[in-house]
């Protein structure tokens, strides 16, 4: 284990010495107490003695990642207490607010939960250490590719994974079969008919629920609806090839959902959350949603209907041959790069990031392990049902574009997605703004040398 290594990465002063290197040094009585003046103890002096962390993450509601801080703690008490600050559950808004922090210099954060499409901005900044000493290869490779290669910028691996996420589509098997559909749909055509069909026996209220607010969840389903319809954002890493006929279609395919009758107008605001509650409720025949949201399925205050109502499959497609496809999501450990603590913060990210804290998480929270071994466990496997849907979902996921930028590009996508959901701009208009303005921050990217 590398307890010495201060890879700390750009900003974070050589000279400096983590409180756990004092504690070991001034206990062999070779320091003196000048140096207290010096060293920082991550997040401040601790209880005790201890060093003290802070680990940001979005609000979890199944307590699962609260339990595994408090697992950490007992075993570590005296040495070092971590504390959960819960941060957005908007990915954009937790972003903005990390991002806004790491400028001003005044963050108290020293390992970040954060999302698979950060790496790259962050990184860029010097913002997060460059794990690679920490993480070595033959540690990596027990991870799905997928989720390192999400890590890694300019060469280096700047996070842990932790879970990874695809988009899947929920179904209430009970209705389906009820209204003699034996199969889920595989296009978005067979969806609208089934979700028809089924509301007129059932009487349910809605079709299909999605997120298409403005906002990050906007960009990753209105992308899904252009891959499943054969577009494309960009050609390679520089070339924006959005403004086609297929992502014309994979636009049009979502707002029909509306203006069809399936999914309510109000889709044009839902984010995950409002999405499960409708659908959890009772209330809609299918939705898009992330794994995680099964979970709240067996717990009888977030869901009136029970897990064995709801099945889970691929999102459909625009036509029979064309491949189903969902964007690449998950969670991270990144470490602030300027931690005064980095022993103690890599500490944390090695147990929360452990196979036994993976597989505990994934039971309890319903997420993805991002280790492949996982896969093959049993418990696992019968406790958490998207898991074995996972492997295949996760073949077809795809990432969204990687840049330092991403951010930047991120934002226009959602504003004309969202436009042209909310029937504000047609998908054509949508998409040839996007062509241009995506272009334009590549191209000044290029310029920045990025
Ligand atoms: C999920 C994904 C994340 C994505 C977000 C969008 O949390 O894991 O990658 O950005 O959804 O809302």
């Amino acid at each position: 284990m590398d307890r010495t290594g201060a890879s700390g990465g750009r900003g974070f002063s050589s000279g400096s010495i983590s409180r756990r290197d004092f504690l070991k040094i001034s206990g062999a009585g070779i320091a003196g107490t000048a140096l207290l003046g010096v060293t920082g103890c991550g997040g401040g002096g601790g209880v005790g003695g201890a060093t003290e962390l802070t680990f940001s993450f979005f609000p979890d509601r199944t307590g699962s990642v609260q339990a595994l801080i408090d697992q950490f703690n007992s075993e570590n008490e005296g040495e070092i207490q971590v504390s959960l600050r819960e941060m957005p559950a908007d990915s954009g808004q937790h972003f903005d607010q990390l991002n806004t922090e790491f400028q001003s210099g005044e963050i108290n954060i020293d390992v970040i939960g954060g999302d698979v499409i950060w790496p790259a901005q962050f990184a860029a900044n010097g913002y997060i250490a460059d794990l690679s000493d920490r993480f070595p290869e033959d540690e990596r490779s027990a991870f799905l590719p997928a989720t390192i290669e999400a890590m890694t910028y300019q060469g280096g691996v700047y996070g842990v994974p932790w879970y990874t996420d695809a988009g899947m589509l929920y179904y209430r098997s009970d209705l389906l079969q009820e209204a003699g559909f034996t199969q889920p749909p595989r296009t978005w055509d067979e969806l609208k008919e089934q979700a028809r069909t089924v509301q007129e026996r059932s009487g349910t209220q809605y079709g299909y629920v999605f997120q298409g607010a403005d906002y990050e969840g906007g960009v990753v389903n209105a992308l899904e609806y252009i891959w499943t319809s054969g577009g494309n954002v960009l050609e390679g890493d520089q070339e924006v090839i959005i403004d086609s006929p297929e992502a014309r279609r994979g636009l049009e395919i979502e707002r029909s959902m509306i203006d069809d009758g399936i999914a309510p107008a109000g889709v044009t605001q839902y984010k995950e959350q409002e999405v499960a509650t409708i659908f959890l409720g009772g209330d809609a025949v299918f939705m898009r949603n992330v794994p995680r949201m099964y979970a709240l399925a067996s717990d009888p205050n977030e869901s009136s209907i029970r897990p064995d109502q709801i099945q889970i499959t691929s999102l459909p497609v625009a036509e029979e041959g064309l491949q189903s496809y969902s964007s690449l999501g998950g969670w991270n450990f990144f470490m602030n790069a300027n931690t005064e603590d980095p022993d103690a913060a890599y500490e944390f990210i090695r147990f929360m990031s452990a196979p036994e804290q993976q597989k505990y998480r994934a039971i309890e929270g319903s997420v993805l392990p991002a280790r492949q071994e996982l896969y093959e466990d049993e418990e696992l496997l019968q406790q958490v049902p998207v898991a074995e849907l996972g492997q295949q979902a996760i073949q077809n996921t795809r990432p969204r574009p990687v840049s330092p930028f991403y951010s930047d590009m991120s934002l226009r996508m959602a504003e004309q997605f969202n436009a042209s959901l909310n029937g504000e701009v047609s998908p054509d208009e949508a998409l040839a703004t996007l062509q241009e303005e995506l272009q334009e921050i590549i191209e000044q990217g290029r310029q920045q040398g990025a």
